[in-house]
């Protein structure tokens, strides 16, 4: 198969949802029409369900000895399909943003009765700031929920997209008896009496046909009726390129539990969703079907077995191909790599690949060459966009409990926030390191896996910080950035990259700064323009 032909058959894609809303069970409902696996239960939730440091040392156990998890590969129709996993915890967030910038489009999944839930807000903010296309998963349609409508509302006004719907539920919870499908044109019976996934799919070309009465009843059919004609009066109908410059996005309902809409969703994600697109890096746009390979880090994972401190970065296909054995240049080190063993992640395993093409996920063996964000290229000096760093939530001051052990300790902190784990600050002052998270079960992670990984131990240390803001001056020259240098000389710290960022203590503080030196700009984001 030509070059062409491998890219444009590609959908590399993440799931998105609040906790609990469906998204593992959908993923494992993918991954059975793809015949990637055999039996529920084979996709492990990523849930952190009592917030607890053993909860998230199990998990990542469990996903150190199967990282396949981490990138779920199937085929479907023809079609090569990659999902990426995105933890749902608010705490590890940022891995989420960061694995964002890996994906050409995303399933957005919600709660029929919750509705929009808070991280949903958040994830969808990081996709629309992108402008990735998004499809809509209306879940647990067997349940009581909202009206299809007022949640239809909820998701523009919220989540402030423009929903165009492509299926519509026949009604709900115990009433639940189908979806119409607006995308093919037929019904499709939900058995819930058995709830054994016995799904019955009838055409309908036209709603006006008595068939439909015959199938659930003249009352629920003429609902139907009243119903797509308010749809159709409401929305706007779908258009794909909408769709794909993220203004559109289309609605699916269905109950991933009961395997209710979901092929549905599935044949509609492989003929609209995006194949690999074109990736924006500091010097140039970089097309998928350009001959030289290039590609970028947006993923490492540890190694949890403390023998092998080992770890595996995962790169993202932007252009070109990767093959095995081939020399590749290290942009940030400008050093050339060999990869004899990269691998490629189906659902249940990995294996080693000679060749892979643009949208695809390559695991490479890293033993601390790489960060995330680092670019891997045939030769060219490119540097992705895209991977910035936010300003975490919560700052403590972190110590050396054990003297003897300072050595392992820094390296373990190095390797820690090279995986994004969390992010370091060092002051300028004293050079003392402070750590910051956007929750706090990271601390425990991170003293977890200093001890157990290292052989280091910390201590923590509370310090007052509201936001880390990177320091943007107008002119660096200028008397009035020298003496903010000056005044502020105790908030000053270099973060991993050894980018200026002032430690602002309040709210307060930083509004008052930031009137007195006007043209010292700060940004909570460590990537600006
Ligand atoms: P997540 O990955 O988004 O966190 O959610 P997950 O798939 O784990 O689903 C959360 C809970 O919702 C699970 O129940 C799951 O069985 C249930 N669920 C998912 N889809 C549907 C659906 O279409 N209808 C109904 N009624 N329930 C659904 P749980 O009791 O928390 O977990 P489990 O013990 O059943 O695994």
């Amino acid at each position: 198969m030509s070059v062409a032909k491998e890219i444009a058959r590609r959908r590399t894609f993440g799931i998105v949802s609040h906790p609990d809303a469906g998204k593992t069970t959908l993923t494992e409902k993918l991954l059975l029409f793809g015949g990637a696996i055999q039996e529920a239960g084979a996709v492990k939730s990523n849930k952190i369900k009592k917030g607890a440091t053993s909860d998230f040392m199990e998990i990542e156990r469990q996903r150190g000895i199967s990282v396949a998890t981490s990138v779920l590969a199937f085929e479907y129709e023809g079609v090569k399909i990659n999902i990426l996993d995105t933890p749902g915890h608010k705490d590890f967030a940022e891995d989420t943003f960061r694995t964002l910038t890996a994906v050409d489009s995303v399933i957005v999944v919600i709660d029929v009765a919750k509705g929009v839930e808070e991280q949903t807000e958040k994830l969808v903010e990081v996709c629309r700031m992108r402008n990735i296309p998004i499809i809509v998963f209306v879940n647990k349609m067997d349940r009581e929920g909202k009206d299809a409508f007022d949640l239809l509302d909820e998701i523009e006004q919220k989540l402030h997209l423009k929903v165009a719907p492509l299926s519509f539920p026949i009604g709900m919870g115990y009433d639940f008896k189908g979806i119409y499908n607006m995308w093919e044109h037929n019904v499709n019976l939900f058995s819930g009496d058995s709830r054994k996934n016995i799904e019955e799919t009838v055409e309908i070309k036209d709603l006006s046909d008595k068939k439909l009465d015959e199938l659930v009843g003249t009352t629920s059919a003429d609902n139907l009726r009243e119903e797509i004609e308010l749809v159709s009066g409401v929305y706007p109908p779908f258009d794909r390129e909408l769709y794909l410059q993220g203004k559109q996005q289309p609605v699916f309902f269905g109950s991933a539990l009961n395997n209710f809409g979901v092929r549905e969703l599935l044949d509609c994600f492989i003929s609209i969703a995006p194949a690999p697109r074109p990736k924006q890096s500091e010097e140039r746009l970089v097309r998928p079907e350009e001959k030289n390979f290039s590609g970028f880090v947006f993923k490492i994972h540890a190694n949890m077995d403390p023998k092998h401190r080992d770890r595996l970065a995962f790169i993202k296909i932007v252009s070109g191909v990767f093959e095995r054995n081939t020399p590749y240049l290290h942009v940030r080190n400008k050093k050339k790599l060999k990869f004899s063993s990269p691998n490629a992640f189906f659902a249940e395993r990995k294996e080693i690949v000679d060749i892979s093409y643009p949208g695809d996920i390559v695991g490479l063996h890293d033993t601390g060459n790489f960060k995330i964000g680092d670019t891997l290229t045939s030769g060219e000096e490119i540097h992705y966009k895209g991977i910035p760093a936010f300003s975490p939530e919560h700052f403590r001051y972190i110590n050396n409990a054990d003297p003897m052990k300072s050595k392992q300790l820094s390296k373990g902190i190095d390797q820690l926030m090279d995986e994004g784990v969390a992010q370091l600050f060092t002051l300028e002052l004293n050079g003392r390191q402070v750590i910051g998270t956007v929750g706090a079960l990271q601390y425990e992670v991170i003293q977890y896996r200093l001890e157990h990984e290292y052989g280091a131990k910390c201590t923590y240390e509370p310090l007052s910080v509201h936001k880390a803001c990177w320091v943007d001056p107008e002119n660096p020259k200028s008397e009035e950035f020298k003496e903010f240098l000056r005044v502020k000389q105790r908030y000053m710290a270099k973060d991993k990259r050894g980018q200026l960022v002032f430690l602002a203590d309040s709210p307060f503080t930083l509004q008052m700064t930031q009137q007195k030196y006007p043209s010292v700009k700060m940004h909570y984001v460590s990537e600006f323009e």
